[in-house]
């Protein structure tokens, strides 16, 4: 088990998902978690005994707050998770402007604005750490390679790739003890991903489960995800066991892009 005891952690669209198991893990971990969602993240905060801000990662406003609140509730921050994200496949030709921009904003702009408030509030503690602090951004397969219908997500993952690497850099060459590293989950068993199914299903008119199979059999293990095996991997690259880990990819996707 990786030791964060003594670190605060706020992680973004922590109220279901991908997102509530990470608050969980790295309170098991020993951590301080502030749950931010723009839905209701109250139960996720209560099972962490952690604290619970609305913020909307598009706005630049609730960004502020959100790290005034950390400050305030635990006594500063010393680790980021980007996670709040949405999802939805589309032909090009039928994807209208309005929607490729609000992917860009939410996946894209939210992870910029993260990173531009927190890296401040990090540095401040990031000495005492052995590891430093840490920023966990997540990415995707679809941040990796390409994927038929996936164009506006896939900008969107492949921004988040390397607006990682770029704030790595900055962060190490700017000698601030601040490690930046992306994430890249294969297919998750998630309410977003469920979401995504039903929808494929409906446009198909494949079954939602047999959608969900099909979705499993693409990775090599033969199974889904799960939202823990995400969250174990954000823990490690948060805790000093990933000390000299900075701009790195963490490929966690049952082998999916292995060949
Ligand atoms: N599930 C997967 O298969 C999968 C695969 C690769 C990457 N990811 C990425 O992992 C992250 C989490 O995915 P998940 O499957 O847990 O999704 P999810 O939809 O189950 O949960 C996402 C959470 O983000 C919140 N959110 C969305 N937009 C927000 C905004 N503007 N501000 C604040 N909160 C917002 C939602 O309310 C929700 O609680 C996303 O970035 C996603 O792109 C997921």
């Amino acid at each position: 088990m990786q030791d964060l005891k003594g670190r605060v952690a706020l992680v973004t669209g922590g109220a279901r998902g991908i997102g509530a198991a990470t608050a969980k893990a790295l309170a098991a971990a020993g951590a301080k978690v502030v749950v931010t969602d723009f839905n209701d993240g109250t139960a996720t905060a209560e099972a962490v005994g952690g604290a619970y801000l609305k913020h909307d990662v598009t706005v630049e406003a609730d960004w502020i707050a959100a790290v005034a609140f950390a400050r305030e509730t635990f006594g500063g921050l010393d680790i980021l998770v980007n996670n709040a994200g949405i999802f939805w496949m589309k032909p090009i030709v039928d994807t209208a402007l309005e929607d490729f921009r609000r992917m860009q904003q939410v996946n894209v702009e939210g992870v910029f604005l993260g990173l531009k408030h927190a890296i401040p509030a990090i540095a401040e503690r990031a000495q005492q750490w052995d590891g430093g602090g840490s920023i966990i951004n997540l990415s995707s397969v679809a941040g990796l390679v390409g994927q038929a219908g996936g164009l506006a997500y896939n900008a969107s993952k492949g921004a988040v790739r390397l607006m990682t690497k770029a704030a790595a850099l900055e962060c190490a060459r700017g000698g601030l003890k601040i490690r930046v590293n992306s994430v890249h989950p294969g297919i998750i068993d998630t309410p977003m991903m469920a979401g995504a199914a039903a929808a494929i299903a409906e446009r198909t008119g494949e079954g939602s489960n047999s959608m969900m199979e099909r979705f499993a059999q693409s990775h090599p293990m033969g199974r889904l995800g799960r939202d823990i095996d995400i969250a174990n991997a954000i823990v490690f690259l948060a805790s000093d066991g990933a000390a000299f880990m900075t701009g790195s990819e963490v490929v966690v996707d049952g082998g999916m892009t292995a060949s």
